[in-house]
């Protein structure tokens, strides 16, 4: 089996070590892997990953000490052009001319609309794997990226409440997510954060303030609360804002943590997250499977259709919310 492997949207730490494990095993059960750079974009442009001798082909040693990096080496990109129909036929005619029987790609929710979309008009099989730090995505309980960056949103708080006790402070931390609040939730409840505010659930105003005050009454002399960046009042700056208005009772800052949460050396848990969906994709191939993404679901590796992981956004447990305000007191 001729197998094409690619990451593809925003990046997160441990595509590679996903792409490693894909080659590894892939390679090793005597397949051939060609790895596309650029995402979608560069199976457009042909842009693949040449080996020593110059073949679109990557080898056992291509992908030595891969693992241990963030970032993506094969690249990726949001590509506007396979968004058309246009794009989406020409990505399957380059598929056919070049052989390739099978498709593993690592991204998020974008990636894997996009693999749906390819599946109608090209034939090879299609395993995709969920690469995306936001971890909304239904079908694997955590997905590739979203431990390390709630390791690093955590570090960035952890430093934060420094200068929030000295000065006696509240901070408002923005956190990635895009529309999903499992960062933001899982940051507060890792740094011991005093509210969240998640595009799950309402961003109550005046409830937030009455708590506030309640917390200063009880001698709480810092506050972190952690934003998610789709949440409902449209950013932290916005929030603080209403919040002063409506009669905040600590000195206000805001910050914005944005991309730093993307990049860094990945967690060992990301490692062997990323490791275990890249066995477990070509795995799959191997049986047959085709149109599903490779998850860990309670511990064991899962496969859910596309149109169930793009179906909706994987929901907070109700349970780990309640739980911010318990430990916050
Ligand atoms: O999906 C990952 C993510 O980092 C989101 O959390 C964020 O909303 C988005 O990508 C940012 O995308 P870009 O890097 O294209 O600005």
């Amino acid at each position: 089996m001729r197998i094409g492997v690619f990451c593809s949207g925003g990046d997160a730490p441990g595509m590679n070590a996903c792409v490693r494990g894909v080659v590894r095993t892939a390679v090793g059960g005597g397949h051939e892997v060609v790895g596309v750079r650029r995402g979608y974009q560069g199976l457009l442009d042909e842009d693949f990953f040449l080996d020593q001798q110059g073949q679109p082909q990557m080898r056992l040693r291509s992908v030595s000490g891969w693992c241990e990096y963030g970032g993506a080496f094969l690249r990726s990109s949001r590509s506007e052009e396979f968004r058309t129909h246009d794009g989406q036929q020409k990505a399957a005619e380059i598929l056919t001319r070049r052989k390739i029987d099978a498709l593993i790609p690592i991204g998020g929710d974008g990636t894997l609309r996009g693999a749906i979309e390819l599946a109608k008009l090209w034939n090879g099989q299609i395993i995709g794997c969920p690469g995306t730090i936001d971890n909304d995505l239904i079908g694997s309980d955590n997905t590739i990226g979203f431990s390390t960056a709630v390791q690093t949103a955590v570090e960035a708080v952890d430093k934060l409440r420094d200068t929030a006790e000295s000065h006696e402070r509240m901070f408002l931390v923005e956190v990635m997510g895009r529309h999903s609040g499992y960062i933001a939730l899982y940051t507060a409840l890792a740094a011991g954060a005093e509210v969240v505010c998640v595009p799950e659930t309402h961003t109550d105003i005046p409830a937030h303030v009455a708590h506030l005050k309640k917390l200063q009454q009880r001698g709480k002399r810092s506050i972190m609360m952690i934003v998610a960046e789709g949440e409902e009042e449209g950013g932290v700056e916005l929030l603080q804002k209403k919040l002063e208005d409506a009669g905040c009772p600590f000195s206000c800052r805001s910050i914005v943590l944005g991309h730093l949460q993307r990049g860094g050396a990945p967690t060992p848990e990301d490692r062997m997250l990323a490791a275990r969906l890249g066995v477990a994709a070509v795995r799959a191939l191997e049986n047959g499977d085709t149109g599903k993404m490779a998850g860990i679901i309670g511990g064991d590796v899962a496969l859910t259709p596309f149109a169930e992981t793009c179906g909706g956004h994987k929901l907070l447990p109700p349970q780990l919310l309640d739980l911010v305000d318990t430990l916050a007191q």
